[in-house]
């Protein structure tokens, strides 16, 4: 019966070609370490399901931030699961990704023909920090509040256009409802399609090329 609805599929979509591409390709012997870019993709699934929860109860102004993610971590059944899970997610996401990197930096792994998977991952960097910096500031407690003043602050100093890449990221010169709707925003729709987008190219990239062998002492 499966057999039959397969074959009824694979005729309509090349399913099966697909599903060996991906999931039965050859790959060299390989270590643990060539775990850690699986982990950090597991753990991104996870931050996305988790924050999607999360934006059912989560308010994204000054009077109801604070309040709403108190309620869902005291209130909302498994609130404070879901808020756990997210919070310790973006470390783990964060030190997976840079071990992921430094894997592919001692093994040499960004060298020919895989400078293009390391562009992207050198842009996956990039929005994994950004979504730390702009979640960052979302409980709208005291914490969040001042971290995101010195955070920004320190942007501000950039040589000559750091007044104005200030005032971007605060909307304006003060932390106000426009800076933690701006964060909200960037958080929940900027940097989730830009680390999709990047994923799927990376991912891809990491399929067609074939992943890369331990180097021998020789190489
Ligand atoms: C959200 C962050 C990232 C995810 C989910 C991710 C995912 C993956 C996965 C699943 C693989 C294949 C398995 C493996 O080698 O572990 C891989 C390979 C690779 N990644 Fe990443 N990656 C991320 C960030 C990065 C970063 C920051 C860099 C470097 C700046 C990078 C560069 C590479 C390279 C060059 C390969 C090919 C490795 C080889 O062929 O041996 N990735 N990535």
């Amino acid at each position: 019966m499966t057999g039959q609805i397969g074959d009824w599929l694979d005729e309509r979509t090349g399913i099966r070609q697909i599903w060996t591409a991906i999931f039965l390709r050859k790959v060299p012997k390989v270590n643990w370490l060539y775990t850690l870019g699986s982990a950090t993709l597991f753990t991104a699934m996870l931050q996305i399901f988790t924050g999607i929860l999360l934006t059912i109860y989560y308010v994204p102004t000054p009077d109801h931030a604070y309040n709403s993610v108190q309620y869902i971590t005291n209130q909302v059944p498994a609130g404070w699961l879901i808020r756990g899970i997210h919070h310790w997610g973006a470390s783990a996401m964060v030190i997976l990704t840079v071990v992921h990197m430094l894997r592919v930096i001692f093994y040499g792994a960004y060298k020919f023909p895989r400078e293009v998977t390391w562009f992207t991952g050198v842009g996956l960097l990039l929005v994994v920090i950004g979504f730390g910096f702009t979640g960052y500031l979302l409980p709208w407690d005291q914490k969040a509040f001042w971290a995101t003043t010195v955070g920004t602050r320190i942007a501000g100093v950039t040589p000559f256009i750091g007044d104005w890449i200030l005032r971007v990221m605060r909307g304006g010169d003060e932390l106000t409802a426009v800076t933690l709707a701006r964060f909200f925003g960037v958080h929940v729709w900027v940097l989730p399609a830009t680390l999709v987008t990047l994923l799927v190219i990376h991912i891809y990239l990491v399929i067609k090329i074939g992943i890369s062998a331990v180097p021998k002492r020789e190489d």
